[in-house]
């Protein structure tokens, strides 16, 4: 098989890698990629913008691309793969009719409520229906939502009303651009969150591994809301009774749902969840994609074939497939460019790729280039890296991923020291 894989980030690299690693694979073609995926082997970036659909179609054809796999979520939404399946390409991702699920918190939030899918109470506005007494009569802290894409980074959760008033007026007069003209004010759901990402084939769920990310910022899971600031799977906490539940309650409705619609959902589908105490499933938002940075930990721990599992999944035969995982714990630290999740400065060198590549482990780039009149790898983006370290514990996989993190440096470097550190404590308390 012949792979394209579209996207710039850690994500892409990590399934370009994987991809590669295939017997049934000759090459993958990233589109752009970054510097990342141009030191694999068998692997190399094509210089095309993710959302040049056109062009992704001529690279498509040029390349004879058997399989594309869509990495982030603005090309399905776009309707990158009602464009490809119209040229006859096989593409792994949902159309933009279901891609909506992600595209518009509105549309999905809607789409929960006919269902009877677990999630926040909420109410959506455009400026001109907004009505401050839904503020006032409800209780804080309170959530307000740009309801168009945001880069994970529109979500305010406020603490008074004065704040949630201050953040729908910010949204209104642009602050997230065209993605808060319209937004949605819900309840604070109180638990412990979880991503649960499944593979689907617009009929049948396959489940990936159970994995948490870090998104904010700060240590101690503070400061401004980020992509992802780290992940790891397995999260301890999902007994096969939660799964279960997740499969039933949430997952398959949604699929059924969504085909009863005529908008059948092929493509990686991503529930981020919050298990109230109670343990009910509640869905905070779906992703039409794999996460990122919670795609780098899944990718080491995947021993199946995922060119194989993308493959029976355009044929409608997921049911018929079974995934494998290493059983240990793989960890992923995000290392950023100082500024983010604001503006970032680009082009500082960063130094010890070299020396982390010898240590056990894997570096996945994202906002990475390589500069030709230095003749080195510069920094290009928010999230630079996402080293992942792999162990029998937490704290193993966590002391992997940070010796990787120490041998890279360059200027402004960010990352958190502290990720995986509920997953750590619920591990020191059963050792106890
Ligand atoms: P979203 O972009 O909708 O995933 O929101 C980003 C992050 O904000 C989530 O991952 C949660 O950590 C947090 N969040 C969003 N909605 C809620 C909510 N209703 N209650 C509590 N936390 C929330
Ligand atoms: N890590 C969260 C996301 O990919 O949206």
């Amino acid at each position: 098989m012949r792979i394209l894989i579209v996207g710039a980030g850690a994500r892409e690299h990590a399934l370009a890698w994987k991809c590669a690693s295939s017997e049934h694979v000759a090459e993958v073609n990233v589109a752009p990629g970054n510097a990342g995926p141009a030191m694999e082997a068998r692997v190399r970036n094509a210089d095309v913008a993710a959302m040049d659909i056109p062009a992704l179609v001529t690279l498509a054809r040029a390349e004879r691309i058997d399989l594309t796999i869509i990495g982030p979520e603005a090309p399905l939404v776009a309707g990158i793969v009602d464009a490809f399946a119209a040229a006859g390409l096989k593409c792994f991702g949902p159309r933009a009719a279901a891609a909506q699920l992600e595209g518009s918190k509105t549309f999905c939030k809607e789409f929960l409520q006919r269902h009877r899918i677990p999630t926040a109470k909420h109410a959506s506005f455009t400026r001109a229906t907004f009505d401050a007494r839904y503020v006032m009569e409800h209780r804080t802290p309170i959530v307000v939502k740009a309801s168009g894409l945001a880069a994970g980074k529109g979500v305010i959760i406020a603490a008074t009303a004065h704040e949630a008033l201050a953040a729908a007026d910010a949204m209104f007069g642009g602050e997230f651009g065209a993605a808060g003209c319209e937004i949605v004010i819900e309840e604070f759901l109180p638990g412990e969150e979880l991503s649960f990402i499944v593979m689907a084939d617009g009929q049948h769920a396959l489940a990936l591994a159970s994995s948490q990310d870090h998104k904010r910022r700060d240590e101690g899971d503070r400061g401004p809301n980020t992509g992802g600031m780290g992940a790891y799977s397995p999260a301890p906490f999902v007994t096969p009774a939660l799964h279960a539940r997740i499969m039933r309650e949430v997952i398959e409705p949604s699929l059924q749902g969504l085909a009863a619609q005529g908008m059948p959902y092929t493509g990686f589908l991503y529930a981020g969840l919050m298990i109230a105490p109670d343990g009910t499933p509640n869905v905070v938002e779906f992703n039409c994609r794999l996460g990122d940075p919670e795609a780098q930990p899944l990718l080491m721990r995947l021993q199946s074939d995922l060119a194989v599992l993308c493959a029976a999944a355009l044929a409608g035969r997921l049911h018929e497939v079974a995934v494998k995982w290493d059983p240990r714990i793989a960890l992923g630290v995000v290392m950023a460019a100082a500024g983010y999740p604001g503006s970032v400065r680009s082009g500082d060198a960063i130094d010890g790729l070299d020396a982390a590549a010898l240590l056990p482990g894997k570096v996945f780039h994202g906002g990475t280039r390589m500069d030709a009149d230095q003749g080195r790898v510069v920094t290009s983006g928010g999230r630079v890296l996402c080293a992942v370290g792999m162990g029998a514990s937490v704290r193993a996989a966590q002391s992997e991923a940070y010796g990787l993190v120490n041998a890279i440096r360059w200027k402004g470097a960010q990352y958190r020291r502290d990720i995986g550190h509920l997953a750590v404590a619920r591990e020191n308390a059963a050792a106890q």
